[in-house]
């Protein structure tokens, strides 16, 4: 897949109609400091994912001085052509050739992965934001996974109000038999995912690194005991707890990942070396996209060469000659196949 061209208007810096379009190998939009660059690849991300990824309100993304905002583009996959646009005036609404749809309608067409040099440093040290990444690697890959997430979140906050309000154990037995089935369909999924990323990984870029998977309970273990029943005898175990604390203390918004090299936490590197092992990380998460779906997912680096020498800045550029990559710099390069050069 790849994206062909985007039109923005009324979004952040780009007040009137702006199009740009890319080839479908390697494309760099560079310009000064607060020129868009990172916000086009915003605008592309937000077509797949519904949001930024960035902390931000939808109406904090509308031009100071417009009302609304679209994003219309052209994504060609397998020789085939389909729009998707995103729009926000009164609420904010995804399109797939014209048609209402939603998060897993447009990620079976269009998966934009996503690879930020400004934040990676905290990245890999909040357990939340690296729970969010593996979570969005798991979807590009089984698209099912985000509407069991969104399951498990409505249950988990109904469960919490229950905690808080009104914890009545018969009630909230009844939804620890709803959870318990999340629980156990969620962390599956991440377990054998964890394992399948870390082989792929050590094999191909650096065998030093694994990524840690602990799940909110040390009995979630991937083996024959691992069932529903089980789930369930954990969480009545902690009811007490849970209504004591007034929130639930088991659950998959709990679970813990971290990054390690040399068994040594990825926290404790230097700038670089984060960057570069991370790197590695998503390009075995590439490998594994490959294998699955038979396609590339589209490749987006901001500030891609910040932080790291040009050796290793050819890493990202000579793997996968055959994926779109839609990087950022201040400064042009020879090196792409396409440039785009933003002016303020
Ligand atoms: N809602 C908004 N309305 C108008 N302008 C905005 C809005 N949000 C952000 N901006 C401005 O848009 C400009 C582009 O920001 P962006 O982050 O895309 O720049 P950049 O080219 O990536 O810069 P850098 O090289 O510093 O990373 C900035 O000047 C920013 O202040
Ligand atoms: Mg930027």
């Amino acid at each position: 897949m790849f994206i062909e061209n985007i039109e923005i208007s009324g979004f952040r810096n780009f007040k009137n109609k702006k199009f740009f379009s890319f080839t479908n190998s390697k494309n760099l939009i560079h310009g000064s400091n607060g020129s868009g660059k990172t916000t086009i690849l915003e605008a592309i991300y937000i077509l797949g994912f519904g949001r930024s990824f960035l902390n931000v309100k939808k109406d904090e993304l509308l031009n100071n001085e417009s009302d609304e905002f679209f994003i219309n583009s052209s994504v060609n996959r397998n020789q085939l052509e389909f729009k998707i646009s995103a729009s926000l005036n009164k609420n904010f609404s995804l399109f797939l050739d014209g048609e209402k749809t939603g998060i897993p309608g447009i990620g079976r067409k269009f998966f934009p992965l996503f690879f930020s040099s400004s934040d990676y440093v905290s990245l890999i040290s909040s357990r939340s934001s690296l729970r969010k990444l593996f979570d969005r690697f798991i979807f590009g890959i089984e698209n099912i996974y985000s509407s069991e997430l969104i399951e498990y979140k409505k249950v988990i906050r109904n469960k919490t109000y229950l905690l808080k309000h009104n914890p009545d154990p018969a009630h909230l037995k009844g939804w620890n038999k709803l959870l318990a089935e999340y629980i156990l369909k969620i962390t599956r999924k991440r377990i054998d995912f964890i394992r399948k990323i870390n082989n792929c990984v050590k094999d191909k870029y650096n065998s030093g690194i694994e990524i840690r998977y602990t799940p909110s309970s040390s009995d979630f273990f991937y083996n024959d005991e691992f069932k529903p029943d089980m789930v369930l005898s954990v969480l009545e175990g902690v009811l007490e707890k849970e209504i004591l604390y007034k929130n639930p203390v088991v659950g998959t918004h709990l679970d813990k990942y971290e990054i390690f090299l040399n068994e040594r936490s990825l926290r404790l590197y230097s700038s670089g070396e984060k960057k570069l092992n991370l790197l590695f990380i998503y390009l075995a998460y590439i490998d594994m996209f490959l294998s699955v779906r038979e396609e590339y997912p589209v490749f987006l680096v901001d500030d891609y060469d910040i932080a790291m020498d040009d050796e290793n800045t050819e890493v990202l550029m000579s793997n996968y000659p055959a994926m779109q990559v839609i990087a950022t710099s201040v400064r042009n390069n020879k090196n792409f196949d396409s440039t785009i050069k933003l002016k303020h």
